[in-house]
């Protein structure tokens, strides 16, 4: 990968994802200056030279040595960084220090954020389902991470209208402004749950624990604050994640499922990692399902990335489009559902929501 490249990627990366975070933005846009810097990202696994990989990979050794001068920049150990300094000469310390370190997790680690808002997704868009088929759901989340999304029943949500909904006692507390009319209100019963990942997260295990946290910018408090509780749940009542690949473990899923609850497939930021012809493969596989059963899949992912999910000329997003494919007696249809904030910051349902077929 050529360092211009790579150069152009964290500079999107701090337009795009961190405009509000200073010290991230201020710190994409230096590594983006820096070859030295840039050449971190040469050890990580084809299709995984993303700038999140490399900030993952800093903030994962900064949890470990907080009394660093870099790590003095980062909320997540008391630091602070002030907005107008420059991080990079302290940076390159840091990582003169701990190279070895860095350069191991960015060869054997990848992203796998489990953001627990994108809990209010699952919450909202399950329920329209479960209203639709008046059954008792079967849910399975593909690329589940840690599974905390799994759990989306037992949450506490907060729509901007001043109701808090689901479990109000919860710790874990979400928060997603609802750009648009969805009933949210009616009852939905979970009977199966089952999450599906290459590499499970075991919540149990403090290193893999701290790895789910150091992918969670460190700027982001609520994140931090939503995760340490989500995390805390899973650990006390541990969720199943399978191992297996999206494409070759979900048949198995699919069948243990009971007979009568109807089977919710989902994905949220996942079909990103898969090649073309992999998700192509996954497609094959989902359709040969709901030829047997009804189901309804539910794809959450930056647009284009899931070939189904209509386009909207009039919206080009770069923000994650929700699509739903429903099985129904043997017929399929897409609908271009929503489209949100990768954390679920705000959900935006589409205005014209006629499914095609
Ligand atoms: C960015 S994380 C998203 C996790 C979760 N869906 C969420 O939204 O919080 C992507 C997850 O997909 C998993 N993954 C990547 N490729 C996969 C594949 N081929 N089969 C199953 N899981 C996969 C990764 O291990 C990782 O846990």
């Amino acid at each position: 990968m050529d360092a211009d490249r790579l150069g152009s990627w964290f500079r999107q990366f701090a337009d795009v994802e961190c405009p509000d975070l200073p010290f991230y933005r201020t710190l994409c846009n230096g590594i983006a200056t820096d070859p030295d810097l840039l050449d971190l990202l040469g050890t990580a696994a084809p299709g995984q030279w993303r700038p999140n990989l490399l900030l993952a990979a800093l903030h994962d050794v900064v949890l470990q040595h907080p009394g660093d001068e870099f790590s003095r920049n980062y909320p997540t150990v008391g630091g602070s960084f002030i907005d107008g300094t420059d991080p990079l000469p302290s940076a390159r310390g840091f990582i003169q220090s701990h190279r070895s370190q860095i350069e191991d997790l960015v060869a054997t680690r990848s992203t796998q954020t489990n953001e627990v808002n994108r809990s209010a997704l699952w919450f909202a868009s399950v329920r329209a389902v479960a209203v639709e088929v008046g059954r008792p759901i079967a849910f399975i989340e593909v690329g589940a991470s840690a599974g905390l999304n799994l759990y989306f029943d037992r949450y506490a949500y907060d729509f901007g209208d001043g109701i808090v909904r689901g479990d109000g006692a919860s710790t874990v507390r979400l928060a997603c402004e609802l750009d648009g009319a969805i009933q949210l209100d009616d009852a939905v019963e979970i009977a199966y749950r089952v999450g599906l990942d290459l590499a499970p997260v075991d919540l149990a295990d403090p290193v893999e624990r701290r790895w789910l946290k150091a992918c969670i910018w460190p700027e982001q408090h609520d994140r931090h604050a939503r995760f340490e509780a989500a995390a805390d749940h899973a650990v006390a009542d541990p969720p199943t994640v399978v191992t297996d690949d999206a494409v070759d473990g979900l048949a198995d899923l699919v069948e243990a499922c009971p007979d009568d609850a109807h089977v919710v497939i989902a994905n949220s930021w996942v079909m990103t990692y898969l090649a073309r012809d992999r998700r192509a493969a996954f497609e094959s596989v989902v359709d040969l399902l709901g030829a047997d059963r009804d189901l309804t899949w539910i794809s959450a992912e930056g647009e284009g990335v899931v070939d189904w999910v209509p386009r909207d000329p009039a919206v080009d997003s770069p923000h994650t489009v929700v699509g739903i494919r429903r099985y129904r007696g043997g017929n399929r249809t897409d609908e271009r559902a929503a489209t949100c904030h990768p954390h679920l910051r705000w959900l935006r349902p589409s205005t014209s929501n006629s499914p095609s077929t």
